[in-house]
């Protein structure tokens, strides 16, 4: 058999009602739904090659050989090796054009573009309910990066976790929001997601009360997001982002993700708010503030955040698409 591959592009996201914490870390099912916006400008590639030459997985991120995450890729690759009947391992190759680690959500894109180049390669056709499954297994996140535009990831009830799927609530075109993201640090943050959302959930005193408001926050979120209500849209975010990081912050001992560009970016969105322009801010497991804005006020808000201290740069975006194939033919043989 010869090699067999495929490439495929996905955009990170970011969570409007948060993601924070699992009802079973083996198959990775969120404890709660979440609801997220999916952006244009920033993406993963990822290819993946099926080869008989090769003796176990290899994963390179950015160039650099990465043990670590392996383990992970592993898991979604022996997946697809289980649906397809065959044992070749793989070659994965992923870059990011966008600081990895550091809360920007390079999981999501990543394990999202994995989850399609992998099954491309094993020449299985799913459907993107079925790759937002796939791509949970490596990465939350990542089920909902299938899709474009906003997004859904249900929390499901069963225990197998077939009904943990993401899908899209309003395309990317539906609604044409910005999304600014301001850069505080490059580096990657001390305490991942996986670590400090199962850390929360079992110490934090504050656990019950955030899983119970999830439904409501789902359901506000979904009615506001389909009003296309940036005012509402706006404040449940703000509201939820702030409601994980109360929940976090009370474990023990307390995560705190922010420095102090971070809540200085958070203080100057507020300001622009009293100056009637509206503008809300979302900040994930890192010190990135993203801040939704209508399109016509993003350059205003853009020079707001580009001027607060601290502030690397700021990404300006919009909602994106799911993810694509780059080139989806298999090499011949196979
Ligand atoms: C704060 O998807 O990275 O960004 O499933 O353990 O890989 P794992 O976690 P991950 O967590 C994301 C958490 C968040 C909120 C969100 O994206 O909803």
């Amino acid at each position: 058999m010869s090699p067999r591959s495929a490439t495929a592009v996905a955009h990170p996201n970011v969570a409007l009602v948060k993601y924070w914490g699992k009802r079973d870390a083996a198959r990775n099912l969120p404890a709660v739904g979440s609801i997220s916006v999916t952006l244009a400008r920033l993406s993963t590639v990822t290819s993946v090659r099926f080869d008989p030459a090769l003796r176990g997985d290899e994963l390179s991120i950015g160039g650099l050989p990465d043990a670590q995450a392996l383990e992970r890729v592993s898991k979604v690759l022996d997946r697809v090796r289980a649906s397809a009947g065959f044992e070749l391992r793989a070659s994965v190759e992923s870059r990011s054009d966008f600081p990895i680690g550091a809360g920007l959500a390079s999981s999501a894109s990543a394990f999202a573009a994995l989850a399609l180049a992998a099954t491309k390669a094993a020449g299985l056709e799913r459907s993107r309910r079925d790759l937002s499954v796939l791509a949970r297994q490596g990465s939350g996140s990542a089920a909902r990066s299938l899709f474009g535009g906003f997004v859904e990831w249900h929390r499901g009830e069963r225990a197998d976790g077939i009904d943990s799927f993401a899908e899209q609530l309003l395309p990317e075109e539906a609604w044409p929001l910005a999304v600014l993201v301001a850069v505080t640090s490059g580096a990657p943050k001390s305490v991942g997601s996986s670590d400090g959302m199962e850390h929360t959930r079992l110490t934090s005193p504050y656990w019950p009360a955030w899983v119970e408001g999830a439904p409501a926050a789902l359901t506000a979120m979904r009615d506001a997001i389909g009003a296309r209500d940036l005012v509402r849209v706006g404040e449940l975010a703000e509201h939820s982002c702030l409601a994980m990081h109360a929940v976090a912050m009370a474990a023990r001992p307390g995560l705190v993700y922010w420095n102090a560009a971070t809540v200085a970016v958070m203080h100057a969105v507020r300001e622009l708010r009293q100056k009637g322009v509206p503008a809300y801010f979302s900040i994930d497991a890192g010190p990135q503030v993203k801040v939704l804005a209508a399109p016509s006020d993003a350059g205003r808000v853009r020079d707001v955040l580009r001027a607060v201290p601290g502030v690397e740069r700021v990404i300006d975006s919009r909602p994106g698409p799911g993810a694509q194939l780059v080139d989806g033919e298999m090499e011949s043989g196979s």
